[in-house]
């Protein structure tokens, strides 16, 4: 499909420029092979409007900043070929439920301190492991790879952005909150009991506000098991009721 004509209607608003008004900017592109929406973003930028706001670092589907809309769907910019859209027609929205810094760039990085410090998203260790000369247990490979696959979350912001219950409750912590907390559940160097963590979680905004809507585990880019691991989180918060 390469040499195709590709239409980018790409949401501009700068707030910080006073009398911006949000709207909707179409710009034409040359489609080349293996080209992705992030490779267009640059060539527009740099060819047609060096104006245009978006992010990215790595291009490889590893920092998680080149999230957006991308004819609907919360997704990585970086990890979207334009020739997956028949129609030749690409819209680009920024994603909602973060604080907009300008077009499709957003705050997710203050989102996710926030997230992190509301939630206490670190290492608690035990009396015995806080002394830095303490010689370190190795860590059960099994246990390794279960915490491995949960820390492949490159805080994107999708699952925030794909979840309706989020987006209705602006407390609620989302997907990515939970799939952290199962992190450090999960960890058996951690000090904190599943008490601790009902305390954290065990309420509306958390485990039991979760609808089961499924837009977070049908549009993380890393395909991590929201589902499982957020049922597998309600079962043991329910059981420190018992
Ligand atoms: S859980 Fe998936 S969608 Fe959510 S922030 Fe992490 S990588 Fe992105
Ligand atoms: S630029 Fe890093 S994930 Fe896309």
């Amino acid at each position: 499909m390469s040499g195709r004509t590709l239409t980018f209607r790409i949401f501009r608003y700068d707030p910080q420029q006073a009398g911006d008004k949000p709207q909707m900017v179409d710009y034409q592109l040359q489609e080349t092979p293996g080209m992705t929406v992030f490779i267009a973003l640059n060539h527009l930028r740099e060819e047609q409007d060096p104006s245009l706001q978006f992010d990215f670092v790595c291009r490889a589907g590893i920092c998680g900043s080149c999230a957006m809309v991308i004819n609907g769907f919360p997704t990585l910019a970086c990890r979207t070929l334009t020739a997956k859209y028949p129609d030749g027609l690409i819209t680009l929205m920024p994603l909602p439920g973060f604080e907009l810094i300008g077009d499709l760039s957003v705050n997710t990085g203050k989102f996710m301190r926030e997230l992190a410090e509301r939630l206490k998203l670190w290492l608690h260790p035990k009396p015995d492991q806080q002394d830095i000369h303490h010689l370190e247990a190795p860590m059960d490979p099994e246990e390794a790879a279960r915490l491995y696959e949960l820390e492949r979350c490159v805080e994107c912001g999708v699952c925030v952005s794909a979840c309706a219950t989020k987006q209705m409750r602006d407390t609620f912590v989302g997907a990515v909150g939970m799939m952290k907390i199962a992190r450090f559940e999960l960890d058996s160097r951690d000090a904190r009991s599943a008490e601790d963590f009902y305390h954290v979680i065990g309420n509306q905004d958390g485990v039991f506000g979760c609808m089961t809507l499924l837009g977070c585990q049908d549009n993380c880019p890393k395909d991590l098991p929201h589902m499982q691991q957020i049922a597998y989180l309600r079962r043991k918060m329910a059981s420190t009721l018992l």
